[in-house]
């Protein structure tokens, strides 16, 4: 009778939704064991969590988290709760035991902030934003729409003589400094970030002198290795940087305001020292706040919740290069709009707010300080005054961890902007990679430049750009990636930066306007080649990663991703159609 059974449960569960019912049932028991104090697996992460398909999925993700919200509502105390999500993340994450401990401590307070508070809060809206990537939906999200002025009736008579020449831009990101990095410890480990601790058992485990490609961050001696790079090899020809955020470790589960600030401040200090005389526009990276991730929306002033801070200590380091009327827009949240020469203007945005991971969008997500509300004004004013605008944003709006809802409004508002916005400048996914926005008659309208990262955190070669810019309208006319081969450098001599590669003329393209990176996408959609070499430059010729490869699906995707510039399904439908 069970053999039977037993078999007939196999054919029954050959389809998807019965093992996602399988595995529902698994989430179910553990919530009833967790309840009822028994004791319970080490991780189900593996065998079940990542095994669940988008809807079962975002199933289990609503009985997680409609737990989460009863227990507290119930009367529990916080020491009660920090132990039910300690447990809860043990049971769910592969973070292992002691990141699982230090992430629950860390974000505790504004976990049951949020749950006390916002009193409308459902499991739907939770799911829907902290994995909007598994399309979990909600069926009461707002759709939010920010209003976008009509095109100028007049041409503006006043029109600025636009300035000359070409600048040279350098751009950093994503350096993540790990002041605990050591040389010859632990390069795989259970936790989230290695290279800090732990004897290596062979070669194949032991942290690299100047980097690592395992999951790893920055060592300090690199960094200083790139600012003597910097001084030695391109400091005079150089007119401006963008450092477009992350300077904190991935010890995510061990931050603290201090350490942070303390980190902060050296690096942008070491920033100054290098780039002696030139303009540094720097934004914010998702990692900067304590606990990651976190900027906490506006109204929100008590500690240790307030975001506040990070915004105060970045106006302080950054006022060495920004002008002082543009305290009052960095200290409210982290944004500013600087007119850097006539007729050319920088745009630093704080798009970390779009990040889905900030918790604080479960409280409130309709455009966050009014930022988007303001980069409109701000754009408009720009055109009246017909200048070139740069946009420095960390997360790219197109990513698909980014808010659907901004990114929606982002899109609307670069389109809308189209020929203000001569291009954008983006970092977060450690990828050295390009975003290219189209209009609904399918032309090329806009650019985001991604610089790829400064970490290697994970299996990439370290980067930077360098960009020529013409400055009467801003354009880009090439940019330069350059990077050093790690292997190389660990096996005991010093990394060797070379140029990896000119956009310009690794693409064969005639020029970096709106019609030659339209080419470019051409190209790259139908050259399996020149996709293979895209990825290659994307990981800056890694050799891990280059050996790992990239296949079809991995190539479709990458090259899907240069024009999903809307989070959502924007690449579903690439995908369908390439
Ligand atoms: C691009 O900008 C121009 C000039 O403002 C405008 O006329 C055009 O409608 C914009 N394109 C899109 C797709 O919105
Ligand atoms: C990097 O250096 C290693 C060691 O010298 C070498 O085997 C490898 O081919 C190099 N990789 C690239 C992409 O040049
Ligand atoms: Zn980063
Ligand atoms: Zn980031």
């Amino acid at each position: 009778m069970q053999g039977i059974n037993l078999f007939l449960f196999l054919a029954f569960c050959a389809t998807v939704i019965c093992s996602n019912d399988v595995h529902l049932d698994r989430i179910r028991n553990t919530l009833k064991q967790l309840d009822a104090g028994e004791p319970l697996p080490r991780s189900i992460y593996k065998d079940t969590i990542s095994k669940l398909k988008n809807e079962g999925f975002c199933t289990a993700c609503h009985k997680v988290v409609k737990a989460i919200i009863e227990k507290r509502k119930m009367g529990s105390s916080k020491g009660t709760m920090n132990d039910y999500l300690r447990k809860m993340c043990n049971l769910y994450t592969d973070y292992g035991a002691v990141a699982c401990k230090g992430y629950t401590e860390i974000n505790l307070d504004t976990i049951l902030f949020i749950i006390d508070n916002k009193h409308d809060l459902t499991p739907e809206r939770v799911c829907s934003i902290f994995h909007q990537a598994k399309k979990c939906v909600d069926p009461k999200a707002k759709k939010w729409i920010i209003d976008l002025p009509p095109p100028l009736e007049q041409e503006n008579e006043q029109n600025e003589v636009p300035s000359n020449g070409i600048w040279n831009i350098f751009q950093v990101t994503d350096v993540h400094y790990d002041p605990n990095y050591k040389e010859n410890t632990k390069s795989v480990c259970e936790k989230p970030l290695c290279c800090e601790t732990g004897t290596p058992t062979g070669p194949q485990d032991t942290a690299g002198k100047w980097g690592d490609y395992h999951v790893c961050d920055s060592p300090p001696r690199l960094f200083s290795n790139l600012y003597d790079r910097v001084k030695a090899t391109h400091l005079d020809d150089l007119n401006a940087v963008y450092f477009t955020g992350d300077i904190i470790s991935h010890k995510s589960w061990g931050t603290s305001k201090d350490a942070n600030l303390a980190h902060m401040n050296g690096f942008y200090q070491a920033l100054a020292d290098t780039f002696k005389g030139k303009k540094v526009f720097p934004i914010l990276g998702n990692h900067e706040p304590h606990p990651v991730d976190c900027y906490s929306p506006e109204g929100i002033t008590e500690d240790p919740l307030s975001t506040k801070w990070v915004f105060d200590a970045a106006w302080k380091a950054w006022s060495k290069w920004l002008p002082a009327d543009v305290e009052k827009t960095v200290k409210h949240a982290g944004y500013y709009s600087v007119l850097v020469k006539p007729g050319f203007r920088v745009i630093g945005i704080n798009s970390n707010f779009c990040f889905v991971h900030n918790l604080w969008l479960f409280y409130e997500d309709e455009d966050p300080y009014g930022q988007l509300t303001w980069l409109v004004q701000e754009l408009l004013k720009a055109e009246k005054n017909r200048e070139k605008v740069h946009i420095l944003s960390h997360v790219p709006s197109g990513h698909e961890l980014c808010h659907l809802q901004w990114s929606k409004n982002y899109r609307r508002i670069v389109e809308r902007f189209n020929d203000t916005i001569a291009a954008q400048f983006n970092g977060h996914t450690h990828i050295d990679e390009i975003e290219i926005f189209y209009s609904d008659e399918n032309e090329a309208i806009n650019v985001a430049f991604n610089g790829g990262s400064l970490t290697p955190f994970v299996g990439n070669n370290p980067n930077y750009r360098i960009y020529q810019v013409q400055l009467s309208d801003a354009t880009v006319q090439d940019y330069q990636t350059y990077t050093f081969n790690m292997t190389e450098a660990n096996m005991g001599s010093s990394p060797a930066w070379y140029s990896l590669y000119s956009f310009k003329e690794a693409y064969g393209l005639q020029d970096l306007s709106k019609k030659g990176l339209g080419d470019f996408v051409k190209k790259l959609n139908k050259d399996k080649m020149l996709q293979k070499k895209y990825f290659d430059f994307s990981v800056r010729n890694s050799d891990v990663l280059v050996k790992e490869g990239c296949d079809d699906k991995c190539l479709k995707t990458l090259t899907c991703k240069v024009t999903a510039v809307e989070a959502g399904d924007a690449l579903d439908k690439c995908y369908e159609n390439l």
